[in-house]
Parts: C-alpha cells; structure tokens; sequence
C-alpha cells in the first residue's frame, strides 16, 4: 500500500491547565510550558521531510471569556514568546504566519505579529501557522462577506481563497489532552483530515509521540470519499 504523504499538519494543543492542576501549580505555569513544546514541534516538522505546514490553535475567538487575568497573560506569553523564538524560526527556515481576526489584539502585539512575519517571510522550509484570535465560523463569515463585497461568486473555489490562509487541505489533525472534538478549529479545511487524539496534556507532548502518529497516519487508507 502507498503511504499517504503529510504535509500540512494541524494541533489542537490542549491540556495546558490540566498538567498544572496536576501539579498543583497555577494555570499560567501549563501556559508557560505549552509555549516551550511548540518549539519543540516546530523545529522537528521543519526538518521533517515531507511537512510544509503546521497550524497551531494558539487562541479562539471563545478564550476571550476566559478569566482577565488569563487571557493578559496568554497575551503577555505570545508577546515573550515571538520576541524569544524570531531565532528559532531564523535558525529552522520558518515563515511566521498566522489566521484569525487580529484586529482585536493591542495595537503594539499586532506591530509584533507583523514585524514577525516580515522578517520571516523568506524562509521556505516550513510555515509555522499560529492561530489567534481565531474561529472557522468567523474566518468563513469573513470569506463570504469578502466576496460579497467585491461583488464575486459565490462558490467552494472563491470561497477558500478567501480564507485567511491560501488554502491549505489539512491532512492530519491531532489534538491532545482526550478531548475528542474541533472546537470551532479550521472546520472547512479539514473536511478529509484524518483526526488523531491523545490522552497525552500538549505540555507533556513531544516530538517522538508526534513521529508515533505520523506513523499511523502513513498507513492509514485515504479514500476521499472514493473507493
Ligand atoms: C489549552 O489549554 C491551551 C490554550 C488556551 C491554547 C494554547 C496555548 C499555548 C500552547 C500557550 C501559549 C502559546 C503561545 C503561542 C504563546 P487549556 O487551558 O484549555 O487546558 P485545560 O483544558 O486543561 O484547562
């Protein structure tokens, strides 16, 4: 049997407060270290062979109800964290982009995210996609209202150009920590992904259970809704 080829990749990396609780640390420490497991992933997909993107749910367009002084730390994280891994996407060849709406963050963390994806914008080994501030039912309403307003049809192939990355057909999905649904997670683009869970708290993942997945997803017979 062939083996399917993976290369755009998707997490759900979930499980953050749960590995803190276990510890009987606070909520942020789960953060703190979650955001040190991306790289992690990040620099093994961008010597993987055949993986050319991964889209991280980093922040929904829901995480906004969360307790202030959560959501001003995840703020606060993502600032120290683009400032401190600019020399992990230089040093691995990654592209910084990101989906979702990011008119909602501060004036100074949108500069940052920008800054970031300029600077990186050459790279071409991988494309680390974070996603912020982000929903598929706001990033579809979006599309659409788009095309409305540049009076184009509306139709699948319009549609997915104009979503907030050229389209990319997720191939695998994984999310972590046992919870078993998408929560609202690029819902157009995996509409053939294979979906993996693990009962694994994205701060405890690592990139040799990421190779262990990856293993299953080669063998695993795509049909497309063919035969
Ligand atoms: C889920 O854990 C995690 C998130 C809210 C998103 C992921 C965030 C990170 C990995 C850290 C920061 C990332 C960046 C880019 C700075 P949860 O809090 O929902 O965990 P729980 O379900 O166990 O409560």
């Amino acid at each position: 049997m062939k083996k399917n080829t993976l290369t755009n990749l998707a997490i759900i990396m979930d499980g953050n407060g749960r590995w803190a609780k276990e510890r009987g640390l606070a909520r942020t420490k789960g953060h703190e270290k979650g955001a040190e497991v991306i790289r992690e992933i990040t620099e093994y997909c961008s010597n993987h062979p055949t993986i050319k993107t991964v889209t991280l749910y980093a922040f929904s367009t829901e995480n906004w109800k969360r307790p202030k002084m959560e959501v001003d730390f995840l703020m606060k994280l993502l600032e120290k964290y683009l400032k401190k891994e600019l020399k992990t996407y230089h040093k691995f060849g990654v592209k910084f982009e990101t989906i979702g709406d990011l008119s909602k963050f501060s004036p100074k963390l949108q500069k940052q995210i920008n800054a970031t994806k300029e600077e990186t914008k050459n790279y071409t080994k991988l494309t680390q996609i974070l996603a912020l501030n982000y929903g598929a039912r706001d990033e579809i309403t979006r599309a659409v209202k788009k095309l409305l307003e540049q009076n184009r049809e509306i139709n699948q192939d319009n549609i997915s150009k104009a979503l907030d990355t050229p389209y990319t057909d997720i191939d695998l999905l994984i999310r972590t920590s046992g919870e078993q649904r998408l929560s609202n997670f690029l819902l157009w683009q995996t509409s053939y992904s294979e979906l993996f869970f693990t009962p694994t708290l994205w701060p405890d993942f690592t990139s040799s259970e990421l190779e262990e997945i990856i293993e299953k997803y080669h063998m695993v017979d795509r049909k497309f809704g063919g035969l």
